[in-house]
């Protein structure tokens, strides 16, 4: 993208300026997705991702910044549960309180390749997960609240009884334990899973999330897949009020639509005409990709079908609605995530329709471009959410925990099965 700094890719300088800029806006926390990152497939063209290393990236970012929570991936597939534990509550010591783990099971060969590995099954993967996470919690909790004494005129460091090995293991991994660090402000880390609402992951959110990031295509699949994520919740004998659903959202914004659709062209232009073949397929309908300036004709589309595609829907109402197929495809039809092209106005209107229908408890939001689009979004947006009385104005507490109303717990939660 013109102006953009084409050495980002390797500054750990900007995302901590990014970080603070987020933490202006009194953002709840920060997401760091991870496969563990891979060598993407066009390398020609395609930066691999964003951050060279997610633990990294959040260890600087928390030295750089005092509120903001910090939510790291931390893969179930290719850690051990010793790994994940230290790391984890390292960075919630390091950041007073302030870390969540993204607890999922990475579904990547090319990253299972990495391993010297292939992806397990589902039913491996979700196995080790409910071990995974019970024993990470379990090892949080073996360095007990009050064990640390650092009394230096007695010389006693900590109480030895309240530091005590969980001798936990299943079918997938074990841990003797105990860890050796104490708790953090919020005791231990908010667990987090990515993912859809597929059965072995509402188990598994279900049971040990506190935060769920989605991503749905409407108001209505949002709306399910909150439903579905509070029953699971509701199973597992929790509260449903304890796991936020949040989809997610990714904001082009300028002044108008026009130029919205302008700046999303100079972004991915040469890559639009490639997608239009997966827009006929989802259409039902011909369309010939080298006609970027024409619109799809009516005849064509009065014999559209909705495909299972989710975001069917609406590509068919922007289609319908005249647009040439550049500005059909620069609206975000076909992109990953619910794309709004257009004022800070639209994209605070499309959250509140989101968060009235049920459909979301908040978002994740992915600017387009993060050099102007996060300040856009942070001093355009948010504004307004506030103005509504939908956005706080100053974060209530100093811990991830406070920010997201998480009940305290440390180690395991003693209402889900313990391993033995
Ligand atoms: C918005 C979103 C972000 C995700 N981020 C990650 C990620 O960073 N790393 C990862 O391994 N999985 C991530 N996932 C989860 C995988 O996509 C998910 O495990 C995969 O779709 C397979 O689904 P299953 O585990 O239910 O079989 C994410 C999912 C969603 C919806």
């Amino acid at each position: 993208m013109p102006g953009v700094d084409p050495l980002a890719y390797t500054s750990f300088d900007l995302r901590v300026a990014q970080a603070q800029a987020a933490e202006r806006g009194k953002v709840h926390f920060l997401f760091l997705p991870d496969g563990p990152q891979a060598v993407a497939a066009d390398i020609e063209h395609e930066a691999p991702g964003f951050n060279l290393d997610v633990m990294m990236t959040l260890a600087a970012v928390a030295r750089g910044t005092t509120r903001i929570g910090m939510v790291a991936t931390g893969s179930m597939t290719f850690n051990e549960p010793f790994n994940l534990a230290r790391q984890f509550k390292a960075l919630d010591v390091m950041s007073h309180g302030r870390a969540g783990w993204n607890a999922v099971t990475s579904a990547g060969e090319d990253v299972a390749a990495n391993y010297g590995q292939r992806i397990p099954s589902s039913a491996d993967r979700y196995g080790r997960a409910h071990e995974m996470v019970q024993i990470v919690q379990a090892l949080w909790g073996s360095w007990g609240k009050d064990a640390w004494v650092h009394d230096q005129a007695s010389g006693q460091f900590a109480r030895s009884e309240e530091v005590a090995p969980i001798n936990l293991g299943g079918r997938y991994v074990a841990s003797r334990g105990p860890l050796y660090i104490p708790p953090s402000e919020q005791g231990q880390p908010v667990i987090v899973h990515a993912g859809g609402a597929s059965a072995n992951a509402l188990g598994f959110a279900g049971r040990y999330a506190s935060v769920v990031i989605g991503a749905a295509y409407s108001v209505k699949d949002g709306r399910a897949q909150r439903t579905a994520f509070r029953e699971a919740a509701e199973r597992a004998g929790r509260d449903p009020d304890e796991i936020k659903f949040i989809p997610g959202l990714m904001p082009t914004i300028a002044g108008d639509t026009r130029a919205a659709l302008d700046r999303r062209i100079a972004l991915s232009g040469q890559t639009l005409s490639q997608r239009a073949s997966y827009l006929q397929q989802m259409l039902g309908v011909r369309i010939d990709p080298t006609r970027l300036d024409s619109p799809i004709s009516p005849d064509a589309l009065a014999t559209a079908r909705l495909s299972a595609d989710p975001r069917s829907a609406r590509a068919l109402e922007i289609a319908r609605a005249g647009w040439n197929l550049r500005d059909i495809l620069a609206h975000g039809v076909i992109d990953y995530q619910p794309v709004v092209a257009g004022t800070t106005t639209d994209v605070a209107d499309h959250m509140q329709s989101w968060f009235e229908g049920e459909a979301a408890d908040g978002f994740w939001v992915a600017p387009d471009v993060y050099q102007d689009g996060l300040e856009a979004f942070v001093d355009g947006v948010l504004p307004i959410l506030r103005q509504r009385g939908l956005f706080h104005h100053d974060y209530v507490g100093t811990t991830l925990r406070e920010h997201l109303g998480v009940p305290a717990q440390y180690g395991i939660d003693p209402r889900i099965g313990r391993l033995s």
